[in-house]
């Protein structure tokens, strides 16, 4: 679960290969999606008890994980006769138009409500940090900083960036780093402590992919100024 989760955070922090797949189309998506409704649900909230662990639904699973699966479908990786007879006639659009869709009908509460508004932001920062402090790789870098206006600047970060009603008035990351140098090494170290951190709280699949989303794009303004 942890190895998952970790190469998943390594793809989505280190490539940004989440925005390379092909473009889906949510509305097409929908119609496409027509017929998965049977087993799945409407807007992909049924699970079905044959799943690893009869846990996943879905709406449940990050659009690059549905294209995946519907690619081992098809190409014999993954079987499931009632699963095998439904790729087969999929191109790759029908898949990311798909995957578009179910991503979308989870679109009513904001990623900042579905993690639990600003306390839980700020709960799994304070978890985060410790857990640099805790790390030989963070540790030199991390004390020579104001631990409590760190807490509290990441913390409005996250919760203005995930849509909550905070405002980030610190400097922006390219500004706020250049001249730090910091390196692949702490960044790993930071990816592998989020990892973590998400462990730690049960952050469910969805909410972690969301998250990368928003944090994997500031490494570039972050790591080697
Ligand atoms: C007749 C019932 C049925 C229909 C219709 C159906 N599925 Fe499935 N689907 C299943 C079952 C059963 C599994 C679990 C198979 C397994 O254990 O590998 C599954 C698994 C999946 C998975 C993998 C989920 C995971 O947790 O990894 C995806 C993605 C998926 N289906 C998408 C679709 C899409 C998209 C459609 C419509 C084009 C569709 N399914 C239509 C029964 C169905």
């Amino acid at each position: 679960m942890i190895r998952i989760s970790q190469l998943g955070l390594g793809i989505a922090l280190g490539l940004l290969s989440l925005n390379i797949q092909a473009a889906g189309n949510p509305e097409l998506g929908k119609a496409k999606a027509m017929y998965c409704a049977t087993c799945h649900g409407a807007a992909g909230e049924r699970k079905l008890p044959l799943w690893q662990g009869g846990e996943s639904a879905l709406a449940d699973l990050s659009a690059n994980k549905i294209v995946s699966a519907l690619k081992a479908y098809r190409s014999g990786q993954r079987f499931h006769p009632m699963m095998q007879f439904f790729v087969m006639p999929m191109t790759e659009q029908d898949m990311a138009d798909i995957a578009a869709y179910y991503g979308s009908v989870g679109i009513g509460p904001s990623l900042y409500e579905r993690l639990g508004g600003k306390d839980a932001i700020n709960a799994v920062v304070r978890d985060l940090l410790g857990n640099g402090m805790a790390d030989a790789r963070l540790k030199p870098r991390l004390s020579r900083l104001d631990g409590a206006r760190c807490e509290r600047q990441l913390t409005d970060l996250l919760c203005q960036a995930t849509g909550g009603p905070c405002k980030y008035t610190g400097r922006d990351m390219k500004t706020a780093h250049a001249g730090a140098h910091v390196t692949e090494v702490e960044w790993q170290a930071f990816a592998e402590n989020l990892v973590k951190t998400f462990d730690r709280f049960n952050v469910p699949e969805r909410e972690r992919a969301d998250l990368m989303q928003l944090i994997g794009p500031m490494k570039a303004d972050i790591v080697g100024h």
